[in-house]
């Protein structure tokens, strides 16, 4: 039943004791979102995990998780507020509060529903639309076709031992150092984790099964791997070290153009379930310039001037993207030296608020 008179609620920082309560509140809300989050993003940004507090009862009556993961990117994830306490601008005002702790940062989220989705990205801007995210689920079918050996690769627990190499891996796909998180999660109790190393100590993927707010929902991510075949031993291999009572209902969350990860879902017996939209508040366009044309015998001028004429033209058209400039990588002779010529030539065209050069 909704309350009739407006709340006397505070909006505070949650702290540990307060997370059995938020895991009580997405459950409400549908959400299957990894159960102990919070207590990982806890130590990436603290501040950025947003609780309204009803005074009179002492519950927690909603939450916004608005988690500055980097210098310029943000997340936010779990938005909701209490059934009965909706409509009462509780919600307003905690988005508000994260909006406000984020900045100008850029900031990624997914939509719980589509009328969620609509109000992100005509009221809130999130103008940089993301492919749907398809839930893969359904029981686990562990059947003896699944590759269960590659020679060479061996599988190991996420470990202190390895837990660097898995976060630099990561990193090269990420973009993103996400080391709090992959430290945060493999310590945590029934998360389940394989790293696929070969006979160099390389990292050739790596996989987590995570626990969520939903009891008995497990949750397989991240899974990257070097290629499909390596995907399909860790996934299998992780799923393997689930007890049967876990593996009746799990989740992967694939990419709605991505087959071979919709295939991988299929092989391990999930189906398609419902899609999820999602966003970004600044574009991040990427575009490479520069080594094709030295390749293609353009002189070192023609092609710091393509590089200006994109910059311009990418700048004017999308005024509110930060452009990342990168040098270009070295290459054999004769193109290195040119290559490294364009390089020291294009820095110019960095002035360090729309255009950042990362060499
Ligand atoms: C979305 C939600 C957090 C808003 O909380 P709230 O306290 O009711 O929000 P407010 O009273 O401050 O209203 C904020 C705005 O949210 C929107 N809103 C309110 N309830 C909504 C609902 N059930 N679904 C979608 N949008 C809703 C309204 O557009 C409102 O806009 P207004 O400023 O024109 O009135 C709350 O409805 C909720 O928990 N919904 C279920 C969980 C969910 O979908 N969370 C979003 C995850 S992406």
């Amino acid at each position: 039943m909704s309350i009739s008179k407006k709340p006397n609620y505070i909006i505070r920082s949650m702290g540990l004791s307060d997370c059995d309560e938020v895991r009580e509140l997405w459950k409400g809300a549908g959400f299957t979102i990894i159960k102990n989050v919070n207590e990982v993003f806890m130590k990436l940004d603290p501040e950025g995990l947003l609780v309204a507090q009803d005074q009179d009862t002492g519950k927690i009556i909603g939450y916004c998780g608005a988690v500055n993961v980097s210098e310029d990117f943000a997340v936010i994830g779990g938005y909701c507020v209490k059934p009965e306490y909706q409509g009462h601008g509780i919600g307003n005002n905690i988005w508000n509060s994260g909006m406000a702790h984020m900045g100008d940062r850029n900031i990624g989220l997914m939509a719980a529903n589509m009328k969620m989705f609509e109000i992100y990205r005509d009221r809130h801007h999130f103008k940089c639309i993301r492919e749907p995210i398809l839930y893969m689920r359904g029981q686990l079918a562990l059947d003896t076709d699944l590759i269960d050996h590659i020679k060479g690769v061996s599988l190991v627990a996420i470990n202190e031992d390895n837990v660097r190499d898995v976060i630099e891996y990561d990193q090269q796909i990420c973009g993103l150092d996400r080391s709090v998180m992959i430290e945060g999660f493999y310590k945590t109790a029934d998360n389940v984790s394989l790293v696929a190393i070969n006979d160099r100590n390389q990292v050739l993927g790596y996989c987590f099964i995570m626990e969520t707010c939903v009891q008995s929902l497990q949750l397989v991510a991240p899974l990257y791997a070097d290629n499909c075949q390596i995907a399909e031993l860790l996934g299998h291999k992780c799923c393997l070290l689930l007890p049967l009572s876990k593996r009746s209902d799990v989740i992967i969350k694939c990419w709605k153009s991505d087959h071979k990860a919709i295939q991988l879902a299929k092989k391990l017996g999930l189906s398609e379930g419902r899609e999820q939209m999602g966003g970004y508040t600044k574009v991040i366009p990427q575009t490479n310039v520069g080594t094709n044309n030295i390749g293609w015998n353009n002189t070192v001028e023609d092609t710091v001037h393509g590089v200006k004429q994109v910059l311009t033209e990418l700048t004017a058209k999308l005024p509110d993207t930060k452009v990342i400039l990168t040098s270009i990588l070295p290459a054999p002779e004769p193109r290195g030296s040119k290559c490294k010529q364009v390089t020291e030539l294009i820095q110019q065209f960095a002035d360090n608020k729309t255009v950042t050069l990362v060499s």
